[in-house]
């Protein structure tokens, strides 16, 4: 905060003038508006490091003013100016988070004293930001959550790599956060103010996908009724993301492989030569390598777009993210009423194998939160697979065991299911108290029941029941 500067705002003229040549005089640099509209604009437009601004205002009024204001930039300090009259909207305004108010008979003194309060704090909320983003850059980004080994190493050559102008791409199972990363490279480089455009190169049919990318002229094809820049132009300056790559039909790889060596494009049915200068990041969870040497991949465009390349390890890699992102997930969709897990809900977490890696986490959260009847995600409140994937991993016994299942969170199945097992259940039973009744002897336990000694042992081996 070189020079500060102090915004003052009233539909009041005279006011305005009063308030700039005490501060002037204080020495402070001073912007002035008497038309909140005009306010509004120079608050985007210049930055300032303090508002100081009317409550009563035709149009827009001082609180709505605030509110933009603090959208616009939270560590930004609001002092509203406000007649005896109205103190209670100025109590409202502190509420809403103006810094302080000034009664509008205030004495210099009072002005100065609160506009050096104001920029104190200004000054230190500034100091706080600058640490957090700091330690947000050394950690990678905020909202990319894990800190296993595994993905330490992927935020290092992350930041790395987001610095430079090289080409990156980045491989994974679905689901291991692969966009995410895209947009966490595209936000950490010299391009961020720009554009990052993603495309996602396997929903389209090839001669739309063309289009997409490229743009076309008026007239190129029937219903091009008029021009349209392609994604190539509007991520110009920018990142284009081509999601999907492996996807790519080899027709436009060549056409794209084309442009990224000329750094030009030429629009679908036209013949003017376009500037294009874009970094491209892509993703696939395709083995690229393996698509090159069956011919299905360019091998040219392969290393154009793999100057770097990112692979995010699955989530059953990532030691303790998922109790980590299991954490996060329930913040977000617990939505301050499922507050926790019970232990056997975050064990059964832990052990199962995550296939559809950080996406089914979500999922399986999500759905939890919407299940859990406490404040608590309980293992009912799991799916099926997940519950039994879990024991699998845990007590490799148990879950070979179906008659041993207990009945209670079979209602997240379906019927057919849900009876399949309260059946295995009741056969179990049956098949114990039979044998009991009949001490042991499978024979007459057999006959009780109506069925041969055959089957009955088949049944009783599959409840793991000793005879
Ligand atoms: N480390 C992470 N922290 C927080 N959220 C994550 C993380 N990784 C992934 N996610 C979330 O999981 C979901 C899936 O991530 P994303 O779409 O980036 O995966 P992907 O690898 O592109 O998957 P696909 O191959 O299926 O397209 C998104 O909602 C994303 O926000
Ligand atoms: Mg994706």
């Amino acid at each position: 905060m070189a020079e500060p500067r102090i915004l003052i705002v009233d539909d009041e003229p005279d006011m305005v003038d009063n308030c700039a040549r005490i501060l002037r005089r204080a020495g402070h640099r001073c912007l002035t508006a008497t038309d909140p509209h005009r306010a509004l604009a120079l608050l985007e437009s210049e930055h300032p490091d303090l508002l100081l601004t009317d409550l009563k205002m035709p149009e827009i009024d001082g609180l709505a003013l605030l509110h933009r204001a603090r959208e616009l930039d939270p560590a930004l300090p609001v002092v509203v100016i406000t007649a005896f009259a109205t103190i209670e909207s100025a109590v409202a305004a502190i509420k809403e988070g103006a810094f302080d108010y000034l009664p509008k008979n205030f004495s210099v003194d009072q002005l100065t004293l609160v506009v050096e309060r104001a920029l104190r704090q200004r000054r230190l909320a500034l100091e706080n930001r600058n640490l957090r983003e700091q330690l947000q850059t050394t950690l990678g980004l905020d909202n990319i959550i894990g800190r296993s080994p595994a993905m330490a190493q992927v935020f290092e050559l992350l930041k790395k790599a987001a610095r430079s102008e090289a080409n990156i791409l980045v491989l994974g199972e679905s689901g291991t956060g692969k966009e995410l990363i895209a947009r966490a490279v595209h936000a950490n480089s010299p391009r961020a103010a720009q554009a990052f455009v993603p495309v996602d190169c396997a929903s389209l049919p090839e001669n739309l996908l063309e289009s997409e990318l490229f743009g076309h002229e008026k007239g190129a094809f029937t219903g091009a009724v008029r021009t349209k820049p392609g994604l190539m132009e509007t991520a110009s300056g920018g990142t284009l993301f081509l999601d999907e790559i492996g996807d790519l039909p080899v027709s436009l790889q060549v056409k794209l492989l084309r442009s990224l060596q000329e750094r030009q494009i030429r629009r679908v049915g036209g013949t003017a030569l376009i500037d294009v200068d874009v970094r491209v990041v892509s993703a696939t969870n395709r083995d690229l390598r393996e698509s090159v040497a069956k011919g299905q991949f360019r091998e040219e465009l392969y290393y154009r777009v793999n100057v770097i390349e990112i692979r995010l390890p699955p989530l059953r890699e990532r030691a303790g993210d998922v109790r980590l992102l299991a954490q996060a997930f329930l913040k977000r969709y617990g939505q301050a009423r499922v507050l926790a897990y019970d232990d056997a809900a975050i064990a059964a977490l832990e052990a199962y194998a995550w296939p559809g890696n950080v996406r089914e986490l979500q999922n399986v959260v999500e759905r939890a939160c919407a299940l859990a009847e406490g404040d608590l995600v309980t293992v009912r409140d799991l799916p099926d697979h997940v519950r039994v994937g879990a024991r699998r991993a845990d007590t490799p016994a148990a879950a070979s065991t179906p008659g041993e299942a207990p009945l209670t969170g079979t209602t997240d199945l379906g019927l057919k299911e849900a009876k399949e097992r309260w059946m295995a259940v009741l056969e179990a039973s049956y098949l114990r108290q039979l044998l009991e009744r009949h001490q042991g002897n499978i024979s007459a336990a057999a006959k009780a029941a109506g069925i041969d000694r055959k089957t009955f042992h088949r049944l009783i081996g599959k409840h793991h029941i000793r005879g």
